[in-house]
């Protein structure tokens, strides 16, 4: 077993603490205020108030770090940048589905160095840190070794309201008629979790926030999975569309993307 770095320590026990709040919530959706940030964009009391407790216990550690976090947007501080999504999976966690994730990450030199992904729920803990694998509830993650898309699930997330992409539907159209099955699962965290536990064998989504991403780019590099843009280009902190893979089959759903 892995010894966690003290980096890890610290964020478990941000997340740990915040995800008892929110199974507390989650037990109780029925009084959640929700509000809505625009088409099909929800905020919840229980994503402001688990950021805080995250924000409040990261900062006695890392006082002068910068923070990029979704609900209180930036804090600025020095070139440690630790990035924060509260729940990710806020319309799951409304509807009662239990898939979603707290996530922290570090980065530093705009390189992912350290990540967690806490589902309270199901009680999973996901780590990772630059060259000390990534982990779940003290197990070692490895991605899947399928390697005919025929026999592998795929993870998307599908654009809703107002966030509607004309190639959508014709890429859905070219990766399912070729794989076992699609999934949407609802928390770009747990897609790219899945996929560095070898659940799902690869993932697309296009127009994402580093906050649903970061920890998880670094799970599935860690677990030897391989991270680009859908077109094959690569991914940087700054790229908004994401394709990640057991690396056996990256390049076959890339070709199938890009002809679109
Ligand atoms: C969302 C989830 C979802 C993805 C959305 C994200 P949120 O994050 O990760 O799976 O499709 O694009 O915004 O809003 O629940 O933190
Ligand atoms: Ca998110
Ligand atoms: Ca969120």
């Amino acid at each position: 077993m892995q010894i966690q770095p003290p980096v890890i320590n610290i964020f478990e026990k941000a997340v740990r603490k915040a995800g008892k709040y929110l199974l507390r919530d989650f037990g109780e959706i029925e009084n959640l205020q929700i509000q809505s940030k625009g088409l099909g964009d929800f905020v919840t009391n229980a994503d402001l108030k688990t950021e805080q407790i995250l924000i409040d216990t990261l900062k006695y550690y890392y006082p002068e770090a910068t923070y990029i976090t979704e609900e209180s947007g930036k804090i600025i501080g020095n070139e440690e940048i630790i990035v924060i999504d509260p729940i990710d999976g806020t319309t799951n966690f409304i509807h009662g589905i239990p898939l979603v994730g707290i996530v922290i990450a570090k980065i530093i030199n705009e390189e992912i160095t350290d990540g967690v992904i806490y589902n309270p729920i199901l009680d999973d803990f996901f780590w990772a840190s630059k060259g000390k694998g990534s982990w779940c509830n003290n197990n070692r993650l490895r991605v899947s070794k399928r390697q005919d898309i025929i026999d592998c699930i795929i993870g998307t997330g599908i654009p809703h309201m107002d966030r509607i992409y004309p190639q959508y539907l014709k890429e859905i159209d070219a990766i399912t008629k070729n794989c076992a099955g699609l999934r949407r699962l609802g928390a770009a965290s747990i897609d790219l979790a899945y996929v560095a536990a070898g659940k799902l064998d690869a993932y697309w989504e296009r127009n994402l926030n580093i906050w649903d991403v970061s920890a998880g780019v670094l799970l599935v590099k860690e677990a030897g999975g391989r991270v680009s843009q859908p077109n094959g280009e690569s991914w940087d902190i700054h790229s908004k569309d994401i394709l990640v893979s057991n690396s056996n089959i990256h390049e076959i759903i890339q070709e199938k993307l890009e002809i679109i």
